[in-house]
């Protein structure tokens, strides 16, 4: 494609689009504010730990179709389509902050030299498009598109995720906008992604509906795997059968400590909240949102009961992320269990393998980090998985028996063979089963 186009916000969003779009054969100026970030990602440098990233920001730096600046005002002049990536965390109010979208309209707006596409990627709450369309409009005369197309990226497979997505949301009012953004996803295209095109509206509902409806999906197992614990069910069978109807599908159906990060938690409130601006009963969500967070309570009571049966004073807790492949800790189920635990005065000695640092800044030294695994275990009574790592699902348990005081596991994503470890002596604790 000719146009220019620019990415504003180099974060999870805004960096996996800019890279994704240039290696789609694109030209792209990947723009932020935060020099010693643009700095990095111009020696090829990711400030997010993301599989296969740097590859991708090498390869398409080596091409030239990539380049990275700071300079949003002449990045925006000397582009066509101007994809605005930046964050839209949850205020206090649950409501999403919407102050850097509306930052990055405004400077829009005073660079706005000749028509140009303003392509929204950041999820934004119902309504927000037509009010970018209306700031742009009540500053300057130039013609302008604003474009709805939410991104839909798991962390940890963001790469995948962009190169093979699902469906293309693009809400766009414009023919001459919707050529243009065809051209932009021209790979896509010729690969047969299905595209659905829609007004913006129905583009930013799209977003907002299928992360709550995967949160929903994800809590109604919790519980069931709460419920198959008293009556001695296994869930993991319960979840296989019930995805094998076709309309239900097993995806989405694992069991674990709750679900976190940077987009279910801050979604999920921000759609309840767009109901009870709009005064529509949005009752569904709002208890999945209590019963998530009931749900991080209901793992660290199940641990409290296990340590104070058996006078435990040491705990290990493996994965800290709020999944794997991330070093994300955003509203990780860690979090609130590790609070807890802390109440109680235990010795809590942590692993992750990628967001230890983070943890740092949310613990300080009111727990333990080990760089290895196995430091992690040496003489604890209790043993806990929070998160689903691959080095912990082949983790040498002949090592950890032998370095471990006492003999409990409990596995929050049952990710260890319970058959085997019994066999071996420990008493392993799973999760809705
Ligand atoms: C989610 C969506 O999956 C993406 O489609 C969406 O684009 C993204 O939010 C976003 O809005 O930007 P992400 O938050 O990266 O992606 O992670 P998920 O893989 O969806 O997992 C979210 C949480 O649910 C994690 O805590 C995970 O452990 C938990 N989960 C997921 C479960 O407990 N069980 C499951 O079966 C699946």
């Amino acid at each position: 494609m000719s146009e220019k186009i620019c990415v504003i916000g180099t974060g999870y969003v805004g960096l996996v689009t800019a890279i994704g779009l240039s290696d789609f054969g694109n030209h792209i100026i990947g723009v932020d504010v935060d020099t010693a970030k643009i700095e990095n990602l111009k020696k090829g440098i990711s400030p997010i730990y993301e599989p296969g990233i740097e590859e991708y920001l090498l390869r398409n730096l080596k091409s030239k179709r990539l380049e990275f600046s700071n300079d949003i005002d002449e990045s925006i002049r000397k582009s066509t389509v101007i994809f605005i990536g930046v964050g839209t965390p949850s205020l206090k109010s649950g409501e999403a902050d919407l102050s850097q979208v509306i930052s990055v309209t405004d400077t829009i707006a005073e660079n706005l030299n000749e028509y140009k596409i303003i392509v929204t990627k950041s999820t934004v709450p119902v309504g927000t498009n037509q009010m970018i369309i209306d700031r742009i409009k009540s500053k300057t005369d130039k013609t302008f598109d604003v474009v709805s197309n939410p991104e839909f990226l798991r962390e940890g497979k963001a790469i995948i995720d962009f190169f093979n997505p699902d469906r293309v949301i693009i809400g766009c009012k414009s023919d001459k906008a919707r050529k243009i953004m065809e051209d932009v996803y021209r790979t896509l295209r010729i690969n047969q992604t299905p595209f659905v095109w829609c007004n913006l509206e129905t583009a930013e509902l799209i977003k907002y509906a299928s992360n709550a409806f995967l949160a929903t999906k994800i809590t109604f197992i919790n519980q069931i795997a709460n419920l198959s614990e008293k009556i001695g069910a296994d869930v993991h069978l319960v979840a296989k059968a019930m995805g094998m109807d076709g309309r239900i599908s097993q995806k989405f159906l694992h069991p674990g400590p709750g679900y976190g990060g940077s987009c279910f938690p801050k979604d999920t409130r921000a759609l309840a909240n767009i109901g009870n601006r709009l005064n529509v009963d949005m009752s569904l969500v709002k208890e999945v949102i209590k019963a998530n967070e009931n749900q991080k309570l209901f793992v660290a009571e199940k641990i409290r009961k296990c340590y104070k049966n058996n006078n435990i004073k040491t705990v290990a807790i493996l994965g800290l992320a709020f999944k794997a492949e991330t070093d994300d800790m955003r509203e990780s189920p860690s979090i609130v269990v590790i609070n807890e635990l802390l109440k109680d005065n235990l010795i809590i000695k942590v692993n992750d393998p990628k967001s230890m640092d983070n943890a740092k800044i949310i613990f300080g030294d009111k727990i333990k980090y080990f760089e290895n695994e196995f430091d992690a275990v040496k003489d604890a009574d209790l043993l806990i998985i929070l998160t689903e790592w691959n080095e912990y699902r082949n983790i040498d348990i002949n090592r950890i028996k032998k370095l471990m005081n006492g003999n409990i596991i409990i596995d929050t994503r049952n990710i260890l063979d319970g058959k085997e470890l019994e066999k071996m002596g420990f008493k392993y604790i799973a999760t809705g089963r």
